[in-house]
């Protein structure tokens, strides 16, 4: 690389903030993605993502289940700049079943903001997916929303987040008032008052009056000295800020404000511009660092088929972690050794597509792909590079599936390796019995909807599916197979697509005593699924 090339590619690497945000369906994902990208000025007004939400339930066909639960199923990517910095906020699914795809997207982001509901706090079925954000290590944020209706005071939130979330909390901004009557935030970076005030119309973006907090406090308004008192407590019990602590993701800076009212948005920009790490040198799997000026190394974190049923095709998306992606470039895939063209690249916008020349580390791009591509794939340029495989979750639903037209026979199979290859349900197979009805193993049982619609609508094949007993499952070895299978019991082993075995049992109950009677068997946890590992 020339030293232009080369010094362009560091100065774009440092303005990426890549990051998702992650929360409980309903504490206002939508609303605040759509907020950001208004006051990073992407968009002239808010509702362009909701409409774009509108219009994708119109044109798309093969999305029935997230059609009928009105739910997102599907991850974006959303790419802006705002103040020369390039912001690409991944998208997530909030529902607990498809809790999997969120880890994939957090292997492909470098922060992640958590987002709250002010009266409802974290809920215990979005835990997992903090759990699995914390797991990462990657830096956090946590930003309480819904400031404008009653909801916990805010000393009571800082408990419930530090005891959730194991994690201590620093307030970067700080409530003036309780949840439903406040009068705004101080920000404790430099002590000004950034005043809350119900903006009617919320689709165009109102600038928060910031002012002196002299300025704002009024005499004999109490709220000012409970704000002050407060304030002292959380300084005594928070931690100080401690950049390497939060670069860890040990320490959680907090916000408070109100997405549906513009309110507290414009400073979350503003903190994951300071804060939030740009594209950093990326753990290979012999766990050295590849500097982001390496030759051209991206992951796959998501395959999706269809996304527009006017375009019959398979989107990989990929995460640039070094060197610089340009259209039309020949990759290889460092799990085949086979060559590939990424010659159609995409950048996601709601369901827009916009072919995109070039790319730099810290981004994400879609590239139309032929051919074996999977999720966690690394494709690269130049000598062989992998990253480290993206965990799976420990899997709590099965099924199996049976397919119910002799006919469509490979139709079936191939929609099943497909799925399999997308990550969308983990196909098993049996290495014990000669039983050759699939089984198939998810987090939740919402995956298997999107499996018998995905099934019957792209691959015309007509399944049914029945339940399993099984609720917990561990990854064991041949020998732990062998013992398992000789248990009397509701047990079972099968293979995974990438040869991991999973030891399926009815209950934790019969689980923890088949343990306590083998303790040499192997039988571990994937992440995620009872309690993190
Ligand atoms: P999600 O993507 O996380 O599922 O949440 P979404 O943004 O769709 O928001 C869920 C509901 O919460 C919406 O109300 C939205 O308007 C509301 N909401 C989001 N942020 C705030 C906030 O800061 N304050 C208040 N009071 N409400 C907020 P809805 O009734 O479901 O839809 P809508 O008719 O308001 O669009």
């Amino acid at each position: 690389m020339s030293t232009a090339a080369e010094t362009q590619l560091l100065h774009e690497a440092a303005r990426r903030r890549t990051f998702a945000i992650i929360s409980h369906p309903d504490a206002g994902k939508t609303t605040l993605t759509e907020k950001l990208l208004l006051y990073a000025g992407a968009v002239g007004e808010a509702g362009s993502v909701t409409a774009r939400k509108g219009q994708k339930a119109a044109t798309s066909d093969w999305m029935e289940v997230e059609k009928r639960r009105g739910i997102s199923v599907t991850s974006t990517v959303l790419r802006f700049e705002h103040d020369d910095v390039v912001f690409n906020l991944l998208d997530t699914p909030g529902h607990k079943d498809f809790s999997e795809d969120t880890l994939r997207v957090l292997a492909a982001v470098d922060a992640a903001v958590i987002l709250i509901d002010a009266a409802r706090g974290v809920e215990p079925q979005t835990e997992q997916l903090f759990q699995v954000a914390r797991a990462r290590r990657i830096p956090l944020f946590a930003f309480v929303n819904k400031y404008d209706r009653p909801g916990m005071e805010p000393l009571g939130m800082v408990d419930h987040l530090t005891e959730t979330l194991g994690l201590p909390l620093v307030p970067i901004t700080w409530p003036v008032g309780l949840p439903g009557s406040f009068h705004g935030v101080i920000d404790q970076r430099n002590g000004s008052f950034h005043q809350f005030t119900r903006v009617t119309g919320g689709s165009a973006m109102a600038l928060e009056t910031v002012m002196a907090r002299e300025d704002a406090e009024t005499a004999g308004d109490e709220t000012w000295a409970v704000a002050d008192e407060e304030l002292e407590l959380v300084g005594e019990f928070a931690d100080e800020f401690d950049a390497e602590a939060f670069a860890r993701g040990e320490l959680i800076p907090m916000l408070f404000g109100s997405a549906a009212w513009n309110f507290g948005v414009g400073l979350l920009l503003d903190v994951l511009r300071e804060l939030a790490p740009s594209a950093q040198p990326r753990a290979i799997d012999d766990g050295t660092l590849r500097p982001v000026d390496d030759p051209f190394a991206a992951l796959v974190f998501k395959v999706q088929a269809n996304m527009d049923p006017r375009h019959r095709d398979r989107v990989a998306f990929v995460r640039i972690c070094s060197g610089r992606f340009e259209r039309g470039m020949r990759v290889t895939n460092a799990r085949t050794g086979r060559t590939l063209a990424l010659s159609f690249a995409h950048e996601v916008f709601g369901q827009d597509r916009a072919s995109i020349d070039e790319a730099f580390p810290g981004d994400v791009v879609g590239v139309v792909i032929g051919g074996d591509v999977r999720v966690g794939d690394t494709l690269h340029l130049g000598a062989t590079v992998r990253f480290p495989p993206i965990p799976t979750l420990t899997p709590e639903s099965f099924v199996t599936i049976s397919n119910r037209d002799v006919n469509r026979h490979k139709q079936f199979r191939r929609g099943l390796e497909q799925l399999d290859q997308e990550g969308v349900v983990h196909v098993l197979r049996r290495e014990y019995s000669q039983d050759p009805v699939p089984v198939l193993a998810g987090v939740g049982p919402m995956q298997f909807e999107v499996a018998v619609e995905r099934l019957r609508t792209e691959f015309g094949a007509t399944v049914s599916t029945q339940a399993l007993p099984w609720a917990a499952a561990r990854r064991t070895d041949a020998e732990g197979a062998v013992k398992v299978l000789a248990d009397a019991g509701q047990t079972d082993v099968f293979v995974r697509a990438d040869g991991t075995q999973l030891a399926v049992f009815p209950n934790r109950f019969v689980l923890d005593r088949f343990a306590q009677r083998n303790p040499s068997v192997r039988l571990e946890r994937l992440i995620g699924a009872d309690e993190p590992d």
